[in-house]
């Protein structure tokens, strides 16, 4: 280790070491628990909710500063709109709240916002604020911050397929041109790297549709950190953890 690299050390501690091991270029982070942290206080599912708002936060910043590339937050599912109406509406305020605290910092830092998910469907008032963030950011050319908010991956798949049928029945594309390449451009990720990390918070053990196609070859890591409890250290143990798994996208070493 040369001087320099050795006082840089001393300064960041283990933060240094973190980011010259290479930090994941895309991590998507399924962002659960927050009704268990609520009820745990004797609060309302819905103070959980707001709380989970401060992770966001704190970890989007983390994320930004460890040279993170692509960030992608699981906000709101196409099943998320079973739970009850007072939960949904509120959950459906917390893009603006949230915007209306961090744009600036946002606009700051560079960070370009991409919302995934069908936003067709969203209250009118939620669809204008993240649009007008996606637009705000547009010109951005930091992290992209993608905030999946009514995404499903079977929804994205299916009009994913529908699409390619109609272009195999207008003659765009021929049976033979179906390939990876021709899914992945018709997806909501088109252009995006799949995530090389998936985080999962609250201690279950599964996808919950959540970009199942992109995750074929994801690291995925879990906790049972509760969402509002997920600190920027959780965040730096589960990069620590993804940069000792080996990866061979099913080749060999
Ligand atoms: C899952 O926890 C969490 C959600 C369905 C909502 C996640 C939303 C946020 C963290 C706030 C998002 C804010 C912005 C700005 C993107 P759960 O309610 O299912 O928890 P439980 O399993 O303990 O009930």
């Amino acid at each position: 280790m040369n001087l320099k690299n050795f006082f840089v050390r001393k300064e960041t501690g283990n933060l240094a070491e973190l980011m010259e091991e290479g930090v994941p270029y895309h991590v998507a982070v399924i962002m659960d628990g927050n009704g268990r942290w609520a009820k745990k206080r004797g609060l309302p599912r819905i103070a959980g909710h707001r709380a989970g708002m401060e992770s966001v936060k704190s970890i989007t910043r983390a994320a930004d500063e460890i040279g993170i590339r692509i960030l992608t937050l699981y906000a709101f599912s196409t099943e998320n709109w079973k739970r009850p109406v007072q939960e949904v509406d509120f959950l459906m305020r917390l893009p603006q709240e949230f915007l209306l605290m961090e744009l600036d910092t946002l606009i700051k830092k560079n960070v370009r916002l991409q919302i995934l998910g069908d936003v067709s469907a969203l209250p009118s008032h939620t669809r204008e604020s993240v649009l007008e963030a996606v637009d705000k950011t547009a010109s951005n050319t930091g992290m992209l911050l993608n905030i999946a908010l009514n995404y499903g991956s079977r929804a994205e798949l299916l009009a994913a397929i529908k699409q390619i049928a109609a272009d195999v029945r207008s003659g765009s594309l021929t049976i033979d041109q179906i390939n990876e390449e021709a899914v992945n451009s018709r997806l909501l990720t088109r252009g995006i790297p799949d995530p090389d990390l998936l985080i999962r918070t609250s201690g279950e053990l599964r996808l919950s549709n959540f970009l199942l196609w992109q995750c074929a070859y994801t690291e995925l890591w879990f906790t049972d950190v509760l969402w509002p409890d997920f600190t920027k250290e959780h965040f730096y143990e589960a990069i620590r953890a993804y940069q000792k798994r080996g990866r061979r996208f099913g080749g060999l070493k």
